[in-house]
């Protein structure tokens, strides 16, 4: 079976790009977080001024798009892409909770999904990726061979991010982080345009107890299956 496309969905801090590292590293496959390009907007608006106390004018943010040159470069470290905002390394930047309180936002504006998409659409043209996001099996790659949506435990995502935002040293409270994550949540299942939804095709992952290389066990399983019923 030649290279295919895997897409996977989920609500905030659920632990795709996790999975999606690690399952693209063990194929040997390419790993695209479409999230942080929505980061790498909101990022670049909040910089410009373009979003103030977490209200901004759409308009102001479609008239930056031309402006944002978006790349992508491995990473031989963490084993995964850095991303770049015109040539600068924003991985952490984009990270960092002021970003993600206004990005649901900004990833609703129409014209950014158009640009966004047709960058991701571009990245997984020749299949060989595994794509994390929203909307990537739902919209995106409507025709990947696996989508997985993954869902997990409220507290437990919020547990997850707390301690990731601890570890990259950055202060803040545990409910701070699930009020935005359910925030998140709300804002992305229920915006006009490819909201997040579960596609009729998907295999559900709820990982609240499974470790990471359960996980990772369980969808490598789920691949070979595919590959011998397509054999
Ligand atoms: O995966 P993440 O938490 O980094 O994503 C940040 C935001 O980007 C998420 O709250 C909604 C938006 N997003 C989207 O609308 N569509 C995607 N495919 C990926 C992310």
């Amino acid at each position: 079976m030649s290279k295919i496309t895997i897409a996977i969905d989920g609500y905030s801090s659920c632990g795709k790009s996790t999975l999606a590292k690690a399952l693209a590293s063990h194929l040997h496959y390419a790993y695209a977080d479409s999230g942080a390009m929505y980061r790498c907007v909101t990022l670049y608006a909040l910089r410009k001024g373009v979003i103030k106390d977490g209200s901004f004018m759409p308009e102001e943010i479609i008239k930056l798009l031309p402006k944002i040159k978006l790349s992508f470069e491995f990473n031989s470290q963490t084993k995964a892409s850095d991303t770049f905002l015109n040539g600068e390394n924003v991985e952490k930047e984009i990270r960092q909770m002021i970003v993600s309180e206004n990005v649901s936002q900004v990833s609703a504006i129409h014209e950014v999904r158009v640009q966004m998409i047709a960058i991701q659409r571009e990245l997984g043209k020749n299949g060989g990726i595994v794509m994390d996001g929203r909307d990537i099996g739902s919209n995106v790659f409507p025709d990947a061979e696996l989508k997985i949506f993954m869902t997990s435990d409220s507290d437990i995502r919020t547990q997850r991010r707390f301690d990731e935002y601890k570890t990259k040293g950055q202060h803040v409270s545990f409910n701070d982080v699930k009020v935005n994550l359910l925030n998140r949540d709300y804002e992305d299942t229920h915006r006009k345009e490819d909201p997040l939804v579960q596609a009729q095709d998907a295999i559900v992952l709820d990982n609240s107890d499974l470790t990471r290389e359960q996980q990772l066990e369980y969808v490598v399983k789920l691949i070979h299956d595919l590959t011998l019923s397509a054999s």
